[in-house]
């Protein structure tokens, strides 16, 4: 059983603070050691990363976007290049605030993944519709774009998180399981249009879902059929993302073993 957890500070923390939220999750996380196939992460904003990766044994550590292009006169922005010196892991695309905020359309969001696939990275691609209720197409319409030209072979190194844009942030609603379970399916379902019955990986495309998850609705989440949770203003410090991690990975446990035993 695999199951992904992580945050995006989004523009929370100087580097100071950054390194001793991360010290502390690691050691927070020394009892999860032994539940295997758990794998946290966390999204800092760039003024961190620098010299954060030695403290990141057992997380990935992650930044919360990338330009394109490895270098070049693109003032403001961070390259693929300058993030593997870092030591950066996983790079997230396409997050919510991306796309409203900056302007990010799912054809500059696919030459990003294309670009940070081929520098070695994981992507967490965000994918979430606008308007409650008008997901499907939104949601399906965002994966074939982001990921056309994507092979099998590079499928393995993608995750994808769930996030309705109506969901996230403060003033977000809290979304219904039933919700997320109908537009986890949309997401299991064009992902294998794309990339074959399991998604071009022996385990799965894993698939998060993210938007206001805290510690009391986490559990109604972690029952659904999914492979992790993205979690914002609740797991910003790190006794609340222990937390929500120790209750999430409760109910997925159980779930599996219904499941196993059913
Ligand atoms: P939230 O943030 O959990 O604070 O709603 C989620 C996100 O923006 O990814």
């Amino acid at each position: 059983m695999a199951f992904y957890f992580g945050t995006n500070l989004k523009m929370h923390g100087a580097a100071a603070q950054t390194r001793t939220f991360v010290q502390t999750l690691e050691q927070g996380l020394e009892p999860f050691a032994k539940t295997p196939g758990v794998q946290c992460f966390v999204l800092p904003p760039f003024t961190s990363l620098q010299g954060l990766a030695p403290h990141t044994n057992k997380l990935w550590l992650g930044a919360q976007t990338m330009h394109w292009a490895d270098e070049g006169a693109y003032t403001g922005e961070v390259s693929p290049v300058m993030l593997k010196a870092l030591g950066v892991e996983l790079v997230m695309l396409g997050h919510a605030e991306r796309r409203h905020l900056f302007g990010e359309t799912n054809e500059i969001i696919q030459k990003k993944v294309q670009s940070a696939l081929r520098h070695g990275f994981r992507v967490l691609l965000c994918v979430g519709e606008t308007e409650q209720g008008s997901g499907a197409a939104m949601v399906s319409a965002q994966l074939e774009t982001a990921l056309s030209g994507v092979g099998g072979v590079d499928a393995g190194r993608l995750l994808i998180a769930y996030e309705p844009v109506w969901a996230i942030g403060e003033g977000g609603r809290e979304a219904q399981p039933e919700e997320v379970q109908e537009s986890l399916q949309t997401v299991r379902r064009t992902l294998r249009t794309l990339f074959g019955p399991r998604g071009g990986v022996p385990s799965g495309v894993p698939v998060l879902y993210g938007g206001s998850v805290n510690e009391e609705n986490c559990a109604a989440y972690a029952r659904l059929e999914l492979d992790g949770l993205f979690v914002g203003r609740a797991a910003w410090q790190a006794e609340g993302f222990l937390r929500v991690l120790a209750r999430s990975l409760g109910a997925h446990a159980a779930r599996a073993t219904t499941e196993g035993g059913a």
